[in-house]
């Protein structure tokens, strides 16, 4: 192995974390939504979770492969209540930046050095990057094709 182990099961677990934030929040928020558009952004929330758990256990599964401990930790939940799905799904967008940073790293950890990581970060990439676009399109106004910028606060 010509990467550093230790560092790359570190990200796994960080990744894995990340991902059971996820897992909380998008149920966390798919309890808070009313209103008209209630039924079909309920099931995409709890869509996200779920896919938040099985990304959490793809990361798990490498953690071991390595021979790591899997992390018992959980990465950052809510950072406030909220009042709208505009709010949620900037929050969301914010968090999954994290997570796809977190796999870029593994990336730049393996690339040429391992196949399995590399393809696995490679992918999981493309499966976080178009994720955000859907958030992204969400929270464009209709006729508005421009990419959303989250506010500076
Ligand atoms: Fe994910």
């Amino acid at each position: 192995m010509d990467f550093d182990k230790d560092k790359a099961i570190a990200l796994l677990n960080k990744i894995m974390e990340l991902e059971l934030a996820g897992v909380v929040r998008y149920t966390h928020y798919s309890l808070m939504v009313y209103g008209y558009n209630r039924i079909p952004v309920v099931e995409w929330l709890q869509k996200q979770a779920e896919e938040g758990l099985l990304h959490a256990h793809k990361a798990g599964e490498l953690v071991t492969l390595l021979g790591g401990y899997p992390s018992l930790a959980i990465g950052p939940l809510l950072e406030k209540h909220h009042q709208d799905i505009g709010d949620i799904l900037r929050e969301s967008l914010a968090h999954e930046s994290e997570s796809c940073a977190a796999y870029y790293q593994l990336l730049e950890l393996t690339q040429g050095k391992s196949v399995l990581l590399e393809d696995y970060a490679r992918s999981l990439i493309v499966e976080e990057e178009m994720h955000a676009d859907e958030v992204n399109k969400m929270l464009r106004r209709t006729g508005k094709t421009g990419v959303y910028e989250i506010p500076k606060s």
